[in-house]
């Protein structure tokens, strides 16, 4: 487990302290001598927010909590203040640090999840790695137990998704992603079954087997179950995720400059889905869930399915393949078949689906839709705003859908060039039966830039709002 944050057992004259205040605070207790008081006072004066002081024997820093206009935006600013004490805490090599909250409302847990997620290193692959690791290891906090473990299992859930998305095809084919989901459910608790290729066919899965037909490597489909005892729900939530793990467009090849360089976070919404299983078994949430996650990577091989191509989808969906490139709905589609067997309560699946999503609206949030009720969505909406992965509702009228009519096929797997995010739902809704959302997560789910503690890399969007929402459902 990543698991960085734990109780504060006895104080300790040595700890060096982030210290959280508001213009309330009472700094009596800090133990400041009176240069260092008048030090904090000038500082105060000057509306600094962020206040270092050494006191040789600790080093506090004191960081004033901003006034928002709503809780959760105070939230998102004492994480992201977190994410930016990280920078000096290193640069001091400093292993381990207490948080005191001095301030009306307690926010030491949002302090120490920016923290946390923005101490976060991929450093597999270098020769050196030790002379890069971080110091920090460890944040100390006053917070309720049972809330850590819960902090600490989200946390982990995101930070091995990022492991996931930042691993390169050249170790993370279907096959290794499905062996490194086993690896977690072992750690975690949850049951992993793994289809491979002929039962792959079996089940008529004609999408994933079209997409693999270019790849080297075969395919995999997996079953991801979390059921402890005492569950909440009859039904289970289904969560699919995308999972490919390299998206070269196929023979609709994706022009080389840049635009293949990060498509290795192809199964960053499959990614998504482990962290969330792997979270939900480590904090116990009674909650009944099943993760499904089609996997293979997207190539122009010698067999490789072409545009024009006519494919059976596993509910017998005919699909003229228009370009190849538009493969994420195809796995995905057969996904959503295979979800029916469960009589879901509600599925939500997580892609790294569109470009038009990114272009729509950027890293900031998740592009949404679907048809679950007005009471879920609300939910899922006030999820997103307490995490801070927020969900942009797009329309999703019927007339969408018209647009993928196909001249000899019950369907085609291309819109025309507007709304692309919504008729890639479009496409994916006809294979549901059930409550369903659909969150296109290729904006946030890999940056270019760290952004606060979003780090440049797997982000591992998803996995917070994901766990929010189930969490709360299952009190
Ligand atoms: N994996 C891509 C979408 C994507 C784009 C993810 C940018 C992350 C960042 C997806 O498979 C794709 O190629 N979509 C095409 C669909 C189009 C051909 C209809 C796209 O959005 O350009
Ligand atoms: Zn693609
Ligand atoms: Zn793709």
């Amino acid at each position: 487990m990543y698991s960085l944050i734990h109780k504060i057992e006895e104080s300790s004259p040595n700890l060096d302290l982030i210290v959280l205040g508001d213009n309330q605070s009472d700094w009596s207790g800090l133990d400041l001598s009176q240069i260092e008081l008048d030090y904090l006072k000038s500082e105060l004066n000057k509306d600094h927010s962020s206040i270092y002081i050494n006191q040789y024997s600790r080093r506090l820093f004191i960081e004033i909590i901003p006034f928002q206009s709503s809780k959760s935006l105070v939230c998102e600013k004492v994480r992201e203040r977190g994410a930016m004490v990280v920078k000096p805490l290193n640069l001091y090599k400093i292993e381990k640090v207490g948080i005191v909250s001095l301030s009306s409302t307690d926010f030491s847990l949002e302090l120490a999840e920016g923290i946390i997620l923005a101490n976060y290193q991929f450093l597999k692959y270098f020769n050196h790695a030790d002379s890069k690791q971080n110091s920090l290891k460890e944040v100390l906090v006053c917070s309720d137990s049972f809330e850590i473990n819960q902090l600490n299992a989200v946390i982990s859930g995101t930070l091995y998704a990022r492991d996931l998305i930042n691993e390169p095809l050249s170790y993370l084919t279907a096959l290794k992603f499905s062996e490194e989901i086993t690896k977690l459910g072992d750690e975690a608790g949850f049951k992993v079954e793994i289809l491979h290729k002929n039962q792959i066919e079996a089940l008529k899965m004609g999408g994933l087997l079209a997409v693999n037909r270019g790849a080297v490597e075969p395919p995999t489909f997996n079953i991801l179950t979390h059921k402890p005892k005492n569950t909440i729900n009859q039904k289970p939530i289904v969560l699919v995720g995308k999972g490919i793990v390299y998206d070269t467009g196929g023979l609709s090849l994706k022009p080389t400059a840049n635009s293949m360089d990060m498509m290795k976070c192809d199964m960053g919404g499959g990614a998504s889905v482990v962290g969330i299983l792997y979270a939900l078994a480590k904090a116990n949430v009674p909650i009944h869930v099943v993760g499904l996650i089609p996997a293979t990577e997207n190539r122009p091989g010698g067999n490789a399915y072409a545009p024009g191509d006519v494919i059976h989808m596993m509910n017998n969906t005919t699909v003229e393949v228009l370009n190849t490139d538009a493969e994420g709905r195809l796995v995905m589609a057969d996904a959503l078949c295979y979800a029916k067997k469960y009589s879901p309560e509600l599925v939500i699946d997580f892609a790294t689906l569109t470009g038009a999503a990114v272009r729509a609206i950027g890293k900031y949030g998740i592009v949404a839709m679907g048809n679950a009720s007005s009471s879920v969505q609300d939910d899922l909406v006030k999820s997103g705003e307490n995490v801070y992965e927020r969900l942009a509702m797009m329309p999703f009228w019927d007339e969408y859908s018209h647009l993928l009519k196909s001249d000899i096929a019950d369907m085609t797997n291309l819109g025309p060039a507007e709304a692309g995010q919504i008729t890639a739902g479009k496409f994916l809704e006809h294979f549901t039966d059930y409550p369903w959302m659909h969150f296109d997560i290729a904006g946030p789910a890999y940056l270019s830039t760290d952004d606060h503690y979003r780090l440049k890399g797997g982000t591992g969007s998803g996995v917070r709002i994901m766990f929010d929402y189930l969490k709360r459902k299952s009190i």
